[in-house]
């Protein structure tokens, strides 16, 4: 096997955990919908295992999906406008820091583009992007790194585009909004803020451009239930023994699974060493399905 490509790092992306998710996809999937879409991680490697060939890609956040959709239709103008921002770091009389801060500057006043967004994504720490009450971006830049260099980003948004390009939609709306377009047969994988990240009464959250309440969430659940749509959720988990949020509602009738996402970063820092598990959730038409364990020597780009 292969790399399997990843433009750039982002917070709360499946790129590590997209194969033990993915395994739970119905290779009879008509279209694969991610309403909470970030970086694509999971249709990536769904489209790299070629277990389907209809993709939907929604996100609330407009310069990220602009990126993606850009990463995906126009890989080599994609990878110019990066180069050419990135380059700028180097300028004579330009201090890379001082640099970073005027790129962010600008793309807080309007200039946010495909371009802008991945090299503020490639710099900060993580790809730990953090936004204020007013939507604008406040994280600072990683001052030991410049940023994944951009020959690698144009190798890697012309394998992403190889995979999707032409077989992919994207959208730019709210998840509810998006959901309205989902048929039977489609299978929908879900991956919002986590409870953790996200406040229950107003869904804010620093970390994303929004966040997504516990309650209303449950609800559009019970939805496709109703509607008979196939979905994954991604949401929470557990840090060694110390459970994450609440627990889907019973009422949902879903399968609900731990998926083990390695050494927890917060718990290093606090000199402990314990694993995380994300939960994963399988709507009730899912429950049944075995997943074919494969036999991947998977080697992350
Ligand atoms: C955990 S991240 C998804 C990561 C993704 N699975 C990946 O592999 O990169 C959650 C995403 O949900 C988006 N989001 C937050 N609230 C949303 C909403 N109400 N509707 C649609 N997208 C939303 C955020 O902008 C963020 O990109």
């Amino acid at each position: 096997m292969g790399k399997i490509p990843h433009l750039v790092q982002y917070q709360g992306s499946k790129r590590i955990l997209a194969p033990e998710i993915v395994k739970y996809i119905p290779k009879t999937a008509k279209r694969i919908i991610e309403p909470f879409a970030g970086t694509g991680a999971v249709s990536i490697f769904a489209a790299y295992q070629g277990i389907c060939g209809k993709f939907v890609l929604n996100d609330i956040n407009t310069p990220l999906i602009q990126m993606l959709e850009l990463c995906i239709e126009e890989p080599a103008l994609l990878a110019r406008q990066y180069s050419e921002i990135w380059h700028g770091q180097f300028a004579e009389n330009e201090n890379n820091i001082d640099y970073f801060l005027k790129i962010r500057s600008e793309f807080n006043n309007g200039k946010c583009d495909a371009g802008r967004m991945l090299f503020l994504l490639a710099r900060v720490v993580k790809g730990a992007v953090r936004y204020n009450a007013h939507g604008q971006m406040n994280q600072s830049c990683d001052k030991r790194r410049y940023g994944t260099k951009p020959d690698i980003v144009e190798c890697n948004a012309f394998k992403i585009s190889k995979l999707l390009k032409g077989k992919t939609r994207f959208y730019n709306m709210d998840y509810k909004e998006l959901l309205d377009m989902a048929e039977t047969g489609d299978l929908v994988y879900l991956d919002p803020p986590y409870q953790g990240t996200s406040d229950k009464v107003n869904p804010r959250d620093n970390r994303y451009i929004q966040g997504v309440g516990f309650e209303e969430f449950a609800e559009v659940l019970g939805k496709l239930n109703d509607r008979g749509i196939d979905y994954i959720v991604s949401y929470d988990g557990m840090t060694g023994d110390k459970k994450i949020g609440q627990t889907l509602p019973e009422y949902l009738n879903l399968k609900h699974m731990y998926i083990n996402a390695g050494t927890s970063a917060q718990a290093t820092l606090n000199g402990k060493n314990e694993t995380t598990y994300e939960s994963l959730y399988l709507s009730s038409n899912l429950k049944e399905v075995t997943p074919e364990y494969m036999q991947l020597s998977l080697n992350l780009a």
